[in-house]
């Protein structure tokens, strides 16, 4: 570990433990006890890159039966904080209804607070059939939606395609992981306004936002 101040953060399970013979292998790449095709074994390797890339350590503290904790600790930065953000992480605002719709419950409620910070009206929705729903009963409510392209019943795409019969003009824009550009090879980007990637930072969310209003704005003249 580097000399000088650190953060430490703990994070503490009351979980089986892990045995102390296994102790010296658990972040070794590929090294997991659970079932085939659940584990990659791979969480803890990636931590202590992560960490150590970071001139970090992990410390590990645990007993059969009585739980375990990991403790991460960071260098602290002592300089300086920058005096000004770069353009690439300025958040702008704006205004307008955006649905939000993501089959994950943490995502939907760190989108909404994220969209109402910048100003906007937010719904949200768990999946694209209520979704199509909301839109349905009142076309005209929302400006924008946000959809996941990957949800268990209906996909982005799929949703997006059965939006524009409702309501054409109603911009999509969809949310993808880095590993998901099939979408544009099935011919759906005609459904599709924008693209943000995953993981979705504020400044991000919100340029491709303002891109997509002013752009709808101007359409309309
Ligand atoms: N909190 C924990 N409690 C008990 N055992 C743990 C804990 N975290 C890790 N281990 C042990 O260390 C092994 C390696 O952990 P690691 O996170 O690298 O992979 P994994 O948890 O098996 O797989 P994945 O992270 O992909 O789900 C685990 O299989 C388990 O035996
Ligand atoms: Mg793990």
């Amino acid at each position: 570990m580097s000399p000088g101040r650190h953060i430490k953060l703990t994070v503490a399970d009351t979980g089986p433990g892990i045995p102390p013979e296994i102790m010296n292998r658990i972040f070794e790449p590929y090294y997991t006890t659970k079932p085939v095709g659940e584990g990659t074994g791979l969480g803890l390797a990636v931590v202590h890159g992560i960490v150590s890339r970071h001139g970090g350590a992990v410390t590990v503290q645990s007993a059969p039966g009585k739980g375990t904790s990991f403790h991460v600790y960071f260098p602290v930065v002592e300089a300086p904080e920058a005096q000004q953000a770069a353009p690439e992480q300025v958040v702008l605002t704006g205004g307008g209804s955006v649905l939000v719709v993501d089959d994950e419950q943490w995502l939907r409620e760190m989108l909404s607070a994220m969209l109402t910070g910048m100003g906007y009206t937010v719904s949200a929705s768990e999946n694209g059939a209520k979704a199509l729903e909301m839109v349905r009963s009142n076309p005209s409510q929302f400006d924008v939606i946000l959809t996941d392209l990957t949800m268990p019943e209906m996909r982005g795409t799929e949703f997006a395609r059965q939006i524009k019969a409702i309501r054409s003009d109603l911009p999509v824009i969809l949310c993808t992981g880095a590993l998901e550009d099939s979408f544009r090879k099935e011919g759906d980007e005609d459904y599709i306004r924008a693209v943000l990637k995953k993981p979705v930072t504020k400044a991000e969310l919100s340029r491709v936002l303002a891109e997509v209003l002013a752009a709808q704005t101007e359409k309309k003249g």
